[in-house]
């Protein structure tokens, strides 16, 4: 049964953008609509606390990333949809596997090496010990679950390595009860910076590397007007640039569409501009549709915060079960709920 279970988690350091919603959100609704699975899926506001934040936004944007899944296209009704700070059983079972994670692997994830050279620059930087910690308490989302399979862009791929890590020595140590959760990938497992194609899609860059699911249709033109094509690179390679804005197509369904222009760069053209107008098209209709969605779901806020209670007891029903069980592993008391 476990192995059927699917979970996987977003920030909500801000809105959802094509990257994430491409390299995660969109399989998260395929998985979802596959009947396949049990679908959990979560926005991670712990998370979102291990680099310097406003408490008044990191409310505001938990709910807004909430109510962004929804009109992405999560249902409430066919999958397990949260926030994280919900279900406390989250942090009591990263304590319990930052007993069983190395100390070593922690030092080489490559996230905290990036997270932390960017603070470092910065006046008054604070590294903080959450931070460090943060893939222990990614793996217990993951693990709190059991679940097997864990639908997230290539970014991802260390922290499920190291989860994989987590749930074997548990394992070995206290007897066989987490499954190794594996990542499921999309097409588009890392979407590229329209602005600088060398670095991939994220808020972090600035507003002129990313487009926003719900952007409105005047800046989605102009920023993939701007996209950069080639990089100049030497011979018939078609540049890294050219490359994302044809996945991007792919993605959004025109796959037919962007096999002609492949046809086309084959025999040697680099007519870039009609791409970029195809581009162009297809993300307009796609995030005209997705904003439509969100005006409907944000303008009922007492559906909203009862949804988000009703997740929060759902998952806390499983959680609370899987940590009955760690607690007895673990060599812990019982426990009075
Ligand atoms: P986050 O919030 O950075 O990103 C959410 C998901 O979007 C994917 N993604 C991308 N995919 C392709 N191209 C891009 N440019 C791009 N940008 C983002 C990410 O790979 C991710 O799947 N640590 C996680 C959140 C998390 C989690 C979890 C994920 C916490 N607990 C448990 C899975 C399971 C993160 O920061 O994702």
């Amino acid at each position: 049964m476990s192995n059927q279970t699917v979970f996987s988690g977003i920030q909500p350091t801000g809105e959802l953008h094509l990257g994430n919603y491409f390299g995660a959100v969109a399989n998260w609704v395929r998985i979802q609509e596959s009947g396949c699975y049990q679908a959990i899926y979560c926005v991670v506001d712990l998370h979102a606390m291990t680099m310097p934040y406003n408490p008044n936004e990191l409310r505001k944007n938990t709910q807004q990333m909430f109510i962004d899944l929804l009109a992405a296209g999560l249902d409430p009704d066919k999958s397990i949809v949260f926030v994280q700070s919900m279900v406390p059983e989250h942090t009591e079972l990263a304590w319990i596997l930052g007993c069983v994670c190395a100390y070593g692997d922690l030092t080489r994830q490559t996230q905290f090496k990036d997270k932390s050279e960017q603070l470092e620059g910065k006046q008054d930087a604070f590294i903080s010990a959450g931070l460090f910690t943060y893939p222990v308490l990614q793996a217990a989302d993951i693990l709190l679950y059991r679940a097997g399979w864990v639908p997230v862009g290539k970014d991802q791929e260390q922290h499920l390595e190291l989860s994989r890590d987590i749930a074997r020595r548990f394992n070995g140590q206290f007897g066989e009860y987490f499954p190794e959760p594996a990542v499921l990938s999309t097409e588009t497992p890392k979407l590229l910076s329209l602005a600088d194609p060398l670095k991939k899609m994220s808020k972090s860059l600035g507003p002129k590397h990313y487009i926003g699911l719900f952007e409105e249709e005047k800046s989605v033109r102009a920023k993939v007007r701007s996209a950069v094509t080639d990089t100049g690179e030497a011979g018939t390679e078609i540049g890294p640039g050219a490359l994302n804005l044809l996945g991007l197509l792919r993605a959004c369904g025109k796959a037919d569409t962007a096999q002609a222009f492949e046809r086309e760069y084959a025999n040697g053209a680099r007519r870039y501009a009609p791409l970029k107008e195809a581009v162009a098209d297809a993300l307009v209709e796609l995030t005209g549709a997705m904003r439509q969605r969100r005006e409907g779901i944000a303008g009922d806020r007492e559906r909203v915060h009862k949804l988000m209670q009703e997740g929060a007891e759902k998952a806390r029903a499983i959680a609370r079960a899987t940590m009955k069980e760690v607690r007895r592993l673990a060599g812990l008391p019982k426990h009075q709920e």
